[in-house]
């Protein structure tokens, strides 16, 4: 087997078929909305990238800080000789920890985005030549199905990502990422926390405008997979920051009474002026919050880290 290999764990029509349907429920529901994990397609992926590098979101920043100076701590506490990663994205701070496992055989990249995948995979190999490295294109919320690797298993899971889920898929998710590990493998969380609203809103509305194009990004999927007639400047990007949720919200909302049809769905969704579609959470977190639902799934928080702004943590839990 090459150094790279890539699986899918759903079939192309599958994932045509989950878009159809969360579109047309999601599309005639009240209040109307879409899962977030559609945005990443190979343009959302790389519009994501740039999300990353604006000087208002600070998540992944603070996250690197994190990884850079705990890295040989996870890497002793642990001693994994695989390392998975769940919505790995470019896997770019992944290689912080990369670095400091010494013992790792097999990176295990897990994600929606077969673009992202490919081009994290070859970055990767390009520094580490001996790694393995098996991609996954999967959903991490359907029950992946991880190829046979040997143990100690870590992973990873960062970019405050758990955090677009809502409370009750994170109790099912955590509880199928505790199934998927053996006693003694670890998981490494990355959570953002609650702070000042104003700090909040910001790293989710940029003056660049590069969110508000990312999150109209999903029009436009919609739009070439289903043959949609969204015009994205009819919406305006929303981001409010829901105080007794703790949580932001993202949403597009319509700029005037319109009827968009989507034929691959056989739809014609009226909108009214001011309506919204909700596209995304992003919940922030408190360290007695994440230790809870850690331990209602059986992991149990070994390690707390945050950056040295206290922005944003990263937890070690094992499981029992
Ligand atoms: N971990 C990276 C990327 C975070 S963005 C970082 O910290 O910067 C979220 C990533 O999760 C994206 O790459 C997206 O494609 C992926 N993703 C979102 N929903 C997913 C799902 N349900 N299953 C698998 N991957 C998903
Ligand atoms: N996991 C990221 C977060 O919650 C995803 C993200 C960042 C995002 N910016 C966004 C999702 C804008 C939708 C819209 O921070």
């Amino acid at each position: 087997m090459s150094p790279l290999s890539i699986t899918r764990n759903l079939p192309a029509d599958a994932t045509a078929a989950a878009l159809r349907a969360d579109v047309a429920q999601g599309l005639s529901a009240t209040p109307k909305q879409l899962p977030p994990k559609w945005f990443y397609d190979a343009r959302g992926s790389d519009l994501f990238e740039e999300i990353t590098t604006l000087p208002d979101y600070y998540p992944t920043r603070a996250e690197r800080e994190i990884l850079l100076t705990r890295a040989d701590h996870i890497a002793a506490a642990t001693n994994a000789r695989t390392l998975i990663e769940l919505g790995s994205g470019s896997s770019d701070k992944t290689r912080h920890l990369i670095g400091a496992l010494s013992g790792l055989h097999t990176y295990v990249p897990v994600d929606v985005s077969e673009s992202a995948l490919t081009a994290a995979g070859e970055a990767l190999l390009a520094g580490h030549p001996g790694l393995t490295v098996h991609a996954l294109v999967a959903d991490f919320q359907q029950g992946m199905a991880l190829p046979e690797t040997p143990g100690p298993r870590l992973l990873a899971f960062l970019g405050g990502t758990i955090g677009n889920l809502l409370p009750e898929e994170r109790a099912a998710f955590l509880t199928s990422v505790h199934d998927l590990l053996s006693p003694g493998d670890a998981l490494l969380l990355g959570t953002d926390l609650v702070k000042d609203e104003a700090t909040l809103v910001a790293a989710y509305d940029d003056p660049q405008g590069v969110t508000a194009a990312f999150n109209k990004n999903v029009l436009q999927v919609i739009n070439r997979e289903l043959d949609g007639d969204f015009d994205p400047a009819d919406f305006d990007h929303v981001a409010l920051w829901n105080a007794a949720e703790e949580w932001i919200e993202m949403r597009l909302r319509a700029r005037r009474d319109m009827t968009v049809k989507i034929p691959g769905v056989d739809l014609a969704v009226p909108f009214a002026a001011g309506e919204d579609i909700r596209t995304e959470i992003s919940a922030k977190f408190r360290q007695e919050g994440v230790r809870a639902e850690l331990a209602a799934a059986r992991l149990e928080l070994t390690n707390w880290w945050t950056d040295s702004a206290g922005r944003f943590a990263l937890s070690l839990a094992f499981r029992a």
